[in-house]
């Protein structure tokens, strides 16, 4: 797949489609907004070896909001990695998920990068919850892979990010997480949506950093959700280089 020094990642997430696609939330229709950023990615992100979806697809669960998502990624080539977020159906990403490109799956191998990409979402509650069995089998391969590099999506955010809206839904048993990236040299990176704006901090050799949605934008650090009206829809590339370096950038677009 590679043979120029580096995974390309890009990842989008919090595209929120609707069982109706004309559907507008917060002042932006979820469905074109999606449409455009994956037409733009196509056109300008090349050498892109893979596209992780980092949960809330939908916005209501329906058949129809993720059949919007295969009408979407239909034309293109590049593999799709769906994860699942609060408002998403867990069963219904994995029976989209055998869709053409599209795939769902705890991790994968980019040698020598170990890409995971948990499940946080919590039934019944909007809050992040960490699967026990999904974290005995990364600590596993992080225990036999001490020469190797880890980088982790997930859709909620595993540390508070200052606004106490968002964090009474962060990941509640993150410590199983945060204490694996402070043992070890080798997870590289973690980065999540669910909070529509742009968090950065580092914990030991992780860089540790949210994604903007494909949509609307929250303001950061506010008490409630605020609709950030200055910040435009966006996404990340993330490159993971065989030296263990990290690059990573966002996109905002026009
Ligand atoms: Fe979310």
């Amino acid at each position: 797949m590679k043979n120029k020094g580096y995974t390309k990642i890009i990842q989008m997430t919090d595209l929120h489609l609707c069982e109706d696609k004309t559907r507008i939330s917060f002042d932006i229709n979820t469905f074109d907004s999606a449409k455009k950023m994956i037409e733009h990615i196509h056109e300008n992100e090349v050498d892109c070896d893979l596209i992780i979806i980092s949960g809330d697809i939908s916005d209501d669960e329906s058949d129809n909001s993720y059949s919007h998502l295969t009408e979407i990624v239909s034309p293109i080539e590049i593999p799709f990695y769906l994860m699942p977020g609060n408002h998403d159906s867990v069963e219904k990403i994995r029976e989209f998920s055998r869709h053409k490109n599209l795939n769902s799956k705890l991790y994968l191998e980019e040698d020598p990068w170990f890409i995971f990409m948990f499940n946080t979402k919590k039934d019944g509650s909007p809050n992040g919850y960490l699967k026990n069995d999904e974290i005995e089998i990364f600590k596993k391969i992080l225990d036999e892979n001490k020469e190797k590099y880890f980088m982790i999506f997930l859709h909620h955010h595993p540390v508070k990010i200052g606004s106490p809206s968002m964090d009474k839904m962060v990941i509640e048993n993150a410590e199983l997480l945060l204490d694996a990236i402070s043992n070890t040299e080798s997870v590289r990176g973690v980065s999540w949506g669910h909070v529509h704006n742009v968090y950065e901090t580092q914990i030991n050799n992780a860089r540790l950093f949210s994604t903007p949605s494909t949509c609307y934008q929250s303001k950061p650090k506010s008490k409630t959700f605020i609709i950030d009206e200055n910040e435009k829809p966006g996404y990340r590339v993330i490159k993971l280089f065989d030296s263990g370096e990290l690059e990573s950038q966002v996109i905002r677009l026009a």
